[in-house]
């Protein structure tokens, strides 16, 4: 038989993960496990209930709904044509394809609003750089069919309190408001005529997206084009009274909630359906670098777009990855996964045999067991033993197994007693409860 590598000789792999899509090791699974189960409490907190849709969806669903000006349908979409010749494409955000499940399925009979989340894996071809991946998680909420302002306020609350629970620091809420089709297209004017003014200052992605989606100009990341955004006109000043009012009560919410917003009159995300607020979450020390945690907001017009009824809506994505990043800068502590405290050594055929049937009975009595049952050296299993801390040793031996009897050994005074091996696990429950 060829001998196995030694454990610390490094392997080419044949293969490797595709560019910006890592993989999430063990040792990380603690965040995530984390944050799924505080978006789940919250999520139940707040009444949402969880939808999950396909990860492939008609690429038409977001060349609609995404929007053909933004940066994912125009480059970012991994598309994929089916044997049977249909346009399909990974999922570049979830918000079109919960609408289409909720359209698809009925869920507009039932009382509106609705409340819906999702969790899972996202896809964008972007040059992978820090904090940007090309398959990432988000978190998804969506509150669809109200347009009071008081829900737009009551979904920032729950995104705050996810990351309050998750016990980040130094975050704000970055909030601005980019009026409807009533107001828009005349801001939308004056602000094409400022950038011309001044287009020898723009860079090239913005002289392009000039014509199509002035807005996106004004969160450019790009120096110059931060500087011209700082002067150019602002949307607040050019609102509709209907605009004007939904901002105003959105903020004096979150004046009652005591949430610390930021008013960016520069903020305008990069997606087309967004009506009224738009807000993100940003790391204070990240401002320069403008990598929020998260963003959403309004987008009464998307479900009409989609083949609905017009039906008003809101929703939020956090970015999983982004957020245990700083979950890991800012040091903070997640449960671990329960250990286990006990461990399971054998000795000997007979031994390993019954072991493999004690082993069920601990699991069924939910006590986590840790084993080696593929070992048979004993000292090599009681040092693993040792090396997991486990409190309490169960050795099974030969003479144990004939005589229906087993080895219980205190692994902090390494004292050991012989107990009949059908009390055993009465005997473990009493001793883990000390
Ligand atoms: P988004 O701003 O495109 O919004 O994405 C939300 C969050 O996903 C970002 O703030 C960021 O944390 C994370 N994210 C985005 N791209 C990447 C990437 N390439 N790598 C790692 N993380 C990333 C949306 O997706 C909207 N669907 C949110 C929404 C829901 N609006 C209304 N409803």
């Amino acid at each position: 038989m060829p001998k196995p590598p030694k454990p610390l000789e490094k392997i080419i792999p044949l293969f490797t993960a595709p560019k910006g899509m890592p993989d999430i090791l063990p040792e990380d699974q603690d965040y995530w496990r984390e944050i799924q189960e505080v978006v789940k409490e919250e999520a139940q907190n707040f009444n949402f209930k969880k939808i999950d849709t396909p990860i492939l969806e008609d690429i038409g669903l977001f060349q609609r709904g995404t929007g053909e000006a933004t940066d994912i349908v125009e480059k970012e979409m991994f598309e994929l044509v089916t044997k049977g010749g249909q346009k399909l494409a990974l999922r570049p955000e979830f918000t079109p394809g919960i609408i289409r499940a909720y359209l698809e399925n009925g869920l507009y009979t039932q009382p509106l609003p609705i409340k819906l989340y999702s969790f899972g894996p996202i896809f964008r071809y972007a040059q992978p750089q820090a904090g940007r991946f090309r398959q990432f998680h988000q978190f998804d909420f969506e509150i669809i069919g109200d347009e009071a302002p008081i829900l737009d306020a009551q979904l920032i609350s729950l995104v705050w309190q996810i990351l309050k629970k998750l016990k980040l620091k130094g975050l704000n809420i970055q909030i601005n408001t980019i009026g409807c089709q009533e107001c828009r297209p005349d801001y939308e004017k004056l602000l094409r005529d400022y950038y011309h003014r001044n287009l020898s200052k723009l860079c090239s992605d913005c002289r392009r997206r000039l014509r199509k989606n002035p807005l996106r100009l004004l969160d450019c990341k790009e120096d110059k084009c931060r500087l011209l955004a700082n002067n150019a006109p602002q949307i607040v000043d050019h609102l509709c009274g209907e605009c004007h009012d939904h901002f105003k009560s959105v903020l004096e919410f979150l004046d009652e909630l005591a949430l610390p917003y930021i008013l960016n009159p520069s903020l305008a995300r990069g997606l087309d359906y967004y009506t009224k607020t738009v807000f993100e979450i940003w790391p204070e020390q990240e401002i320069e670098r403008q990598s929020s945690l998260g963003g959403g907001g309004r987008y009464d017009l998307l479900v009409k777009l989609l083949g609905g009824r017009p039906t008003p809506a809101v929703g939020f994505a956090g970015g999983v990855e982004r957020i245990i990043s700083l979950m890991k800068t800012q040091k903070l502590e997640v449960a671990k996964q329960s250990v286990p405290k006990v461990y399971l050594a054998q000795l000997g055929e007979l031994a390993k045999k019954e072991s493999l049937k004690l082993f069920e009975e601990l699991r069924g009595a939910k006590i986590a067991v840790a084993e080696n049952l593929s070992k048979n050296s004993l000292k090599s299993q009681l040092k693993l033993a040792n090396k997991l801390g486990v409190k309490i040793s169960l050795i099974l031996g030969q003479k144990e197994a004939l005589e229906k009897t087993i080895i219980i050994r205190d692994m902090s005074t390494g004292v050991q007693e012989v107990t009949d091996i059908k009390k055993v696990i009465g005997e473990v429950k009493k001793r883990l409860k000390r």
